[in-house]
């Protein structure tokens, strides 16, 4: 996660711009400064994702417990079937496209001699899973276009390309970590960075058994609880804070009201957290939490809420037999 330095490459088939330098190293550390200082404290979930976050995200996606990729993978795998999709020159543009596994599934669908045609927008947080995926994609598919793009999708939308013909994919209920007010705002913009008849591929958890839930974000590897602490470390990185991820207890349950799954970390021990240049330290209180991640569940009610902010209308919803997860493919109106 690279405020600071402008990274770009280009080759033949690939290319990568980050654009997170446009945003600044100064107003992330306010940023993150701002969610310390408030009441409870909170960190934004973006801030899991450096390299080793990545990774971690990328382990947990293959656990036992950890239905969800399990699941959109599947529904994922048979688009085809069930999506009327026009693939030729399409312009693949997918949020929070992290290790690219479930773009694979889609590009596996499309005809060998419309590959040319196709370019696919990766767009991440994290330029490491960018450069990985890249370069998976390109082995595994020679002749399609890739244009990798760093940026934050809350607050850079904008620098989207703006060419014809775009399907947008955002999966892994990545949309469920936002606020109801975030993911309103978030679908307005995109909503407005949309053209008629561009479309949108969104993977959304569906709100089920308590217990499946908590068991998906406690899993007995403690992966869970190790890409929830590393947030720290990446916390560390961007402001020069002294945490120490051994400080701190991975919290996950499912708040039923809100219906959400909330991930926390709890201080093991009072403590006081410095930072770098003249940044007035905090304290932490022994049992105090950090409020790390959100991860809202969804139901029928609200695929139609997320259509109206955006001005989609829902042309298929594509579910499991169990109702777990679903894919709902919008379409802009004008
Ligand atoms: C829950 S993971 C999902 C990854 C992948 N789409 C999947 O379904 O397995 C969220 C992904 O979104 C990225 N991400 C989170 N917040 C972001 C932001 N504000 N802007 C851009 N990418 C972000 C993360 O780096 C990560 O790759």
């Amino acid at each position: 996660m690279d405020y600071s330095k402008e990274a770009i490459l280009i080759n033949t088939q690939k290319k990568l711009v980050n654009h997170l330098p446009r945003i600044g190293a100064d107003k992330v550390k306010d940023e993150i400064l701002a969610g310390l200082r408030d009441f409870p404290k909170y960190i934004s979930p973006k801030f899991f994702y450096n390299e080793e976050g990545s990774e971690l995200f990328e382990q947990i996606t293959k656990l036992e417990e950890y239905y969800p990729t399990r699941i959109e993978k599947k529904l994922i795998a048979t688009i085809s079937d069930n999506i009327p999709l026009d693939f030729y020159n399409l312009n693949i543009i997918e949020l929070g496209s992290g290790d690219s596994s479930k773009i694979s599934l889609l590009l596996n669908q499309i005809p060998e001699y419309v590959l040319p045609t196709i370019t696919y927008f990766p767009v991440d947080i994290s330029q490491s899973a960018i450069e990985k995926s890249e370069k998976l994609i390109a082995e595994k598919f020679s002749t399609i276009h890739i244009h990798g793009i760093v940026a934050d999708f809350i607050h850079q939308l904008n620098l989207i390309p703006k060419t014809e013909k775009r399907l947008f994919c955002f999966f892994g209920s990545t949309i469920g970590n936002l606020t109801i007010d975030e993911v309103k705002k978030f679908m307005t913009a995109l909503g407005s960075e949309m053209q008629k008849g561009d479309g949108l591929l969104l993977g959304l958890d569906m709100i089920k058994d308590i217990a499946v839930l908590e068991r998906a974000y406690n899993d007995s590897e403690q992966v869970t609880a190790n890409f929830n602490k590393n947030i720290l470390n990446v916390v560390n990185n961007l402001t020069g804070s002294n945490f120490n991820t051994r400080d701190f207890e991975h919290l996950a349950f499912y708040n039923q009201e809100k219906r959400r799954i909330e991930m926390h970390l709890k201080a093991k021990t009072d403590m006081v957290i410095t930072f770098n240049s003249d940044t007035e330290a905090i304290f932490i209180k022994k049992g105090e939490c950090i409020h790390t991640e959100n991860s809202h569940k969804f139901n029928i009610d609200s695929i139609e809420n997320i259509s109206v902010w955006a001005d989609f209308h829902t042309e298929i919803i594509v579910v499991d037999k169990n109702e777990w997860f679903c894919l709902v493919y919008y379409k802009k109106n004008k």
